[in-house]
């Protein structure tokens, strides 16, 4: 019986992970294959307690580069590779670092305590006092000092969210990611409509009148949990298509229906979606590409994501 590429492609895989003694983080937007090949998947928080805690020489981080970049911050002593550097992130470039550097400089007079959103570099990392993310944004927020004024960058939605969440004033830079902003209060009702007894989940990162349709508003790993919880059948997703594979794979019995845009019956980050098997296969075998950082960039970032998993736990 021939053996199938894919299968060859899986068996390079594995063999290289043992031979570099690697371990595969991958986000829960990663293509299926991808997802299944790896020693764990989850959300932007798990991913980082995971990249902390290895023992492996070489991380291989599958998501996007802010993702992989966390995790060379967090161990600047291993090797971590990426299958395409290439892999970026729409809120990343939103709030580059001279131009969160210049704002805090102009406004030097408000002594802002700076929250950043997971999805920056780490030139912004470097620049802010903590980090959050989905999975822990209002818990982080709450324990941001009271006689300060916070400054929150770069995601404005997931912002709003938070202060809805915790009744903190916050500013708000005005980034937001492309992905989750094309889903529209139509889109999402014009599919509620078709399934009536469907419960709505959605990330933080939609609209407010996304989120205001929704039976719960929580990161990707919590979108697990719900569907877990729940007793509805059919459950409306309201983030990145990736994430079906993984609920599915975790909750088989349950009727997941991906959160419609106004032009597509699903959405996918571009970005999420450059990483293939084959890209994979390629970094563990060529050690490239390697995420590298300046010491002092990833010393300060460092410092404001050891204080979120210390706030988190
Ligand atoms: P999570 O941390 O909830 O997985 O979100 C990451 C992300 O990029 C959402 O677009
Ligand atoms: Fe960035 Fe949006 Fe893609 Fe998440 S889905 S990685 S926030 S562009």
């Amino acid at each position: 019986m021939a053996i199938s590429p894919v299968l060859d492609l899986k068996e390079d895989i594995l063999r290289l992970k043992k031979e570099r003694n690697a371990v595969i983080l991958a986000h829960n937007y990663q293509i299926g294959a991808i997802q299944d090949i790896a020693d764990y998947v989850g959300d932007s928080l798990g991913l980082a307690y995971r990249a902390q805690e290895t023992d492996a020489d070489v991380i291989a981080f599958c998501g996007v580069h802010f993702m992989a970049e966390t995790a060379k911050i967090l161990n600047p002593n291993k090797t971590v590779v990426l299958p395409d550097k290439d892999a970026g992130c729409s809120l990343e470039q939103a709030c580059p670092a001279d131009k969160l550097e210049a704002y805090l400089a102009e406004h030097k007079d408000r002594n802002y305590y700076v929250i950043a959103y997971i999805n920056c570099s780490a030139g912004v990392k470097a620049l802010c006092d903590v980090i959050c993310t989905s999975g822990n944004a209002p818990k982080i927020v709450n324990q941001a000092p009271k006689d300060r004024p916070i400054l929150f960058v770069p995601d404005a939605n997931l912002g709003q969210w938070v202060i809805e969440q915790t009744g903190r004033k916050m500013d708000l830079w005005q980034g937001s990611c492309y992905v989750h902003v094309e889903f529209t209060r139509e889109s999402i009702q014009k599919i509620k409509d078709e399934y009536p007894d469907a419960k709505v989940i959605a990330h933080p990162e939609c609209t407010k009148a996304v989120r205001l349709l929704a039976d719960e508003v929580c990161s990707t790993e919590k979108m697990v949990h719900f569907c877990r919880e729940s007793t509805s059948e059919n459950i409306i997703v309201v983030t990145e298509s990736g994430m079906l594979h993984r609920i599915q794979k975790e909750v088989p019995e349950k009727n997941l229906i991906p959160g419609p845009t106004d032009h597509c019956a699903c959405a996918d980050c571009r970005y999420m979606k450059m990483n293939t098997l084959e890209k994979l296969r390629a970094c563990l075998e060529n050690l490239s590409p390697q995420v590298e950082l300046p010491e002092e960039v990833r010393a300060k970032a460092e410092i404001s994501l050891l204080r979120m998993l210390e706030q988190s736990k």
